[in-house]
């Protein structure tokens, strides 16, 4: 069964230019894009977007940054596509992600790592409805 996550390109990585090679890399591990947008996003926004690490210290750089310039939303689908992602996406730390993973060849910092891919089926609800509106996903 397709099931659908959600993910970012974060403002680091689209600043850099590594926009295409990345949609490259998930096409080539089949993910189908249902819905993408290059959008900038306010700081508000962003901090809607990440409410769960309101308490962590690097909650208000982490918005600021995610807020600093374009980035790219998308909803992913395949199937086992959350867990495959985050397998893609590699180590939150870039100094972790394994050889070929996303963030070991596009992040420059645990901030600053490239890309973003929901982490449950629950978030992924959460992530995908708060930048997506229904008819968006047909
Ligand atoms: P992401 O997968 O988007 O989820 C939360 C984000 O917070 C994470 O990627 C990083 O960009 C950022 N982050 C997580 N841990 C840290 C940390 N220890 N210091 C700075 N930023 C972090």
């Amino acid at each position: 069964m397709p099931q659908r996550t959600f993910s970012i390109i974060k403002p680091d990585a689209v600043r850099k230019g590594y926009t295409g090679a990345i949609l490259a890399e998930l096409d080539r591990a089949g993910f189908r894009i249902v819905a993408a947008k290059k959008q900038s996003i306010s700081k508000p926004q962003a901090e809607g977007f990440y409410h769960v690490h309101k308490e962590r210290p690097f909650f208000g750089d982490l918005c600021t940054f995610m807020s600093s310039g374009p980035l790219f939303l998308m909803v992913l689908e395949k199937d086992n596509a959350i867990a495959d992602l985050r397998k893609l996406m590699g180590a939150t730390n870039p100094a972790n992600a394994e050889e070929g993973t996303i963030r070991k060849k596009f992040a420059g910092s645990i901030q600053e790592n490239a890309i973003h891919g929901s982490d449950a089926e629950e978030t992924a609800a959460f992530e995908i409805g708060y930048w997506f509106a229904g008819y968006e996903l047909i």
